[in-house]
């Protein structure tokens, strides 16, 4: 019976594992789609140490390859995939891959994503605009296709989109990327709720202003930095840790219950009105008396 399947118990031992064994996702098989450098290489470090195997995913192998060696160090299995995650047949042929080296994918994390450009929008060209939806949107839907198509054979896994607090602001300038990452939170609720009877879980990360990956270039302008920051009630960029720590617990059983949210994770950016709105209002009440 599907239905009381769903709602069956989890015994208390299985979901914060047995006595000892602290590692989150032991035996595990994660594939971390853009996982060359940036955020993507920091969640497979951070899942490796949690003791879960990784695929490392690029558009080429070199990197991919020096990354997937740097995991192993680790103690667990790594391989290298070169694939680009806007082509189907790669994708396709990426999910192939993983499951002829390690025989399941318990956990997809669709990190690879490019911000090429800050354009107004009546100057962005149409390649521009296919670049971007192609590898953000179309790139996670392609990936969670391949892989669920996988998961939902072996009987569950657990997928965590990369999307962008710029998904909920609507920076101007990044329109196509704004687009991109709404629309992967979107995409992310419809999955969780098709794909909940197949015990596949489906969460999304907004991350804010992260000090890494595609930021790196912007962080040693402290003009700049010091812009952003105001922005940001915390006061300060976010480490990559920190979403890190914010997959890992989406991808653990600690997260069983958690489908179909957009977790944020911006210093509460997201909630704050830069112009310091609630503090116009009291001046203008002092003023009165
Ligand atoms: P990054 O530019 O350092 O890394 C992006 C990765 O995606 C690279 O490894 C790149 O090779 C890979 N990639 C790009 N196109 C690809 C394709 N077609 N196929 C396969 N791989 C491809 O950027 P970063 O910052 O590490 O970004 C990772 C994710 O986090 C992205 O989805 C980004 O939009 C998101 N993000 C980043 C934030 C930040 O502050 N750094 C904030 C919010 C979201």
């Amino acid at each position: 019976m599907a239905g009381r399947e769903r709602f069956e118990t989890v015994p208390y031992n299985e979901i914060i594992g047995s006595e000892g064994d602290t590692m989150k996702l032991k035996g595990k098989v994660a594939l971390i789609t853009g996982s060359s450098r940036g955020l993507g290489r920091e969640f497979a470090v951070g899942f490796a140490k949690e003791g879960a195997d990784v695929v490392i995913n690029g558009r080429g192998l070199e990197k991919a390859n020096s990354v997937a060696e740097e995991i192993k160090n680790l103690g667990v299995r790594s391989i290298a995939i070169a694939a680009d995650v806007a082509s189907s047949s790669e994708v396709n042929k990426m999910a192939e891959d993983v499951l002829r080296a390690f025989g399941r994918i318990d956990i997809l994390v669709n990190n690879a994503g490019v911000n090429p450009f800050i354009l107004e929008a009546e100057k962005i060209k149409e390649e521009g605009w296919d670049q971007v939806i192609d590898v953000n949107l179309k790139g996670v839907f392609l990936c969670c296709q391949a892989v669920g198509r996988k998961m939902i054979e072996q009987g569950g896994g657990k997928i965590i989109n990369i999307s962008s607090a710029v998904g909920f602001l609507g920076e101007q300038g990044f329109l196509p990327y704004s687009v991109s990452k709404a629309g992967v939170m979107m995409l992310t609720r419809v999955l969780a709720y098709e794909w909940s009877k197949y015990h596949i879980t489906v969460n999304a990360i907004a991350p804010g202003f992260i000090a890494g990956g595609m930021n790196t270039p912007i962080l040693n302008k402290e003009m700049l930095v010091s812009g952003l920051t105001q922005q940001v009630p915390l006061k300060r960029l976010g480490k990559p840790e920190e979403i890190v720590q914010v997959a890992l617990f989406l991808a653990s059983e600690e997260a069983s219950y958690v489908n179909g949210t957009t977790l944020v994770v911006d210093g509460g950016m997201t909630g704050y009105r830069s112009v310091g709105f609630i503090d116009l209002i009291a001046e203008t009440m002092r003023k009165r008396g």
